[in-house]
């Protein structure tokens, strides 16, 4: 009798995708000619049927032309074709509680059916949410690509927007803004003292002054929309210094919170996020072992994480080498065994978290350039351009999508 463990990920988006993907491709063959009396099985939990490319929004929302939002849906299913429902089923659903000691997750899909699922092993990756839909997903996934729609239906007409938030999503969707609407007159509010928070003083100087350059974007520091309220056509906002500022358009591209309200409080930080017991996304749990074993998170739910691609990238790795390490022990067979019995025989090999590239920015404003660094060096607007610039990375989707990129 072979025994099945099942492996529940929650989160369908970037890292959801892309951990199922590795597991199937890479660990769960490993541990299964390691054990031939295990198999696994991944069940991965989402309210959304789609991959939502949320990288590409700053643009997308632009007009319904320049990136069509074909090109940032797509059904989820399609990237698991290649396997089994023996290897791998896809629940539409949100988890919305957890019981550690059961080791089962309460999944509620629409139409209320509640389902319990027992795992084996657990991946977080549920991410956050943003106040506005245009960057993250709310649930039901129409929510943010009509929110989209009504973008490119009200822009093309609007005088005046304002967009919140000095983060790259606030610094590039006013680029793109001044970029394509050239008679419309564009209000960006940092909400601190300064542009880009997480990156060197200098590139978000840059950034400023880059806006400034556009001749459309005015952007302004230390003020904060408190309220928003439409009235007719137009937006009635209250901002922190008391004033009322009536706008055609506001766009608010401020950050999220945390997708962690059915997780247990103990295993989250002060900021709602997952914490790790070690650099290898191991969930740290109440702090017995057993209650959090083969429980690993990934993606901007992480605890102190810099939320972006480029750790998430790095996580998924690392997150599978623990969960083979856990199940198998580590180990690497001497190198000439290894070449005897091939690589597949050897033990798993127990990878940590090193951030890839620290002090790397890359935030495109308008099509013909923008502000970046990298490793902590400036990078020049043209190679800005080039590097996100020009596509928006839309060229990554396929290969999330498909697993095709591990
Ligand atoms: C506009 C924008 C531009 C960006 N640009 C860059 C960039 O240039 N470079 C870079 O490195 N990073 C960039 N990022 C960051 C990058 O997109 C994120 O780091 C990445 O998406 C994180 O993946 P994730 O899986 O953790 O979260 P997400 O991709 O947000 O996925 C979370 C998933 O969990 C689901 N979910 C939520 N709650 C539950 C629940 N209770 N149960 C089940 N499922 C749930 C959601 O529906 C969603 O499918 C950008 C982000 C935005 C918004
Ligand atoms: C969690 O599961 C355990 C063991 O099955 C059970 O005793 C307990 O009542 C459950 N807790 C909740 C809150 O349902």
């Amino acid at each position: 009798m072979v025994e099945k463990r099942e492996i529940v990920v929650l989160g369908g988006n970037l890292g959801g995708i892309s951990i199922a993907h590795y597991l199937l491709k890479y660990t769960i063959p490993q541990l299964e000619r390691l054990d031939k009396s295990v198999s696994y099985h991944i069940t991965l939990v989402t309210p959304n049927t789609d991959i939502f490319f949320k990288i590409a929004t700053p643009r997308a929302i632009i007009n319904s032309k320049l990136i069509p939002q074909e090109k940032i849906w797509r059904p989820i299913a399609d990237g698991f074709t290649k396997y089994s429902n023996e290897q791998f089923t896809l629940v539409q659903g949100l988890a919305t509680g957890l019981n550690a000691t059961a080791r089962a997750v309460t999944v509620t899909s629409s139409g209320a059916s509640i389902q319990s699922l027992t795992y084996h092993t657990l991946f977080i990756s549920t991410g956050t949410t943003s106040a506005s839909p245009l960057w993250t997903l709310h649930h039901d996934q129409t929510i943010s690509s009509n929110a989209i729609a009504l973008m490119h239906e009200k822009l093309p007409t609007a005088k005046t927007i304002l967009v919140a938030g000095g983060g790259a999503v606030g610094v590039e969707t006013a680029g793109e803004l001044a970029s394509e609407y050239k008679d419309a007159k564009i209000t960006l509010l940092s909400g601190s003292t300064r542009l880009l928070g997480k990156a060197y003083l200098a590139t978000a100087e840059r950034a400023e002054s880059y806006l400034k350059k556009t001749q459309k974007v005015e952007v302004v520091h230390n003020l904060r929309v408190e309220k928003s309220e439409v009235r007719g056509d137009a937006m009635v906002l209250t901002l922190s210094d008391g004033s009322t500022r009536t706008v055609d358009v506001y766009i608010d591209g401020t950050g999220g919170v945390p997708n962690s309200q059915f997780l247990p409080s103990s295993w989250l930080d002060t900021d709602k996020r997952v914490e790790t017991s070690d650099a290898s996304n191991r969930v740290r749990g109440d702090g017995s072992v057993e209650e959090a074993k083969n429980v690993y998170v990934i993606g901007d739910i992480v605890a102190k994480s810099d939320a972006s691609l480029m750790a998430l990238n790095c996580h998924v790795p690392v997150a599978a080498s623990s969960f083979a390490v856990d199940i198998a022990g580590a180990g690497k067979a001497p190198g000439v065994l290894r070449k005897l019995l091939g690589s597949s025989s050897s033990l798993p090999v127990q990878k940590a978290y090193k951030q890839a590239m620290p002090n790397t920015f890359v935030v495109p404003i308008g099509r013909e350039g923008g502000v970046g660094q990298i490793m902590g060096y400036r990078m020049p607007s043209i190679m800005v351009k080039m590097a996100k610039g020009n596509s928006y990375f839309l060229e990554m989707i396929d290969p999330i999508l498909t697993g095709s990129k591990w």
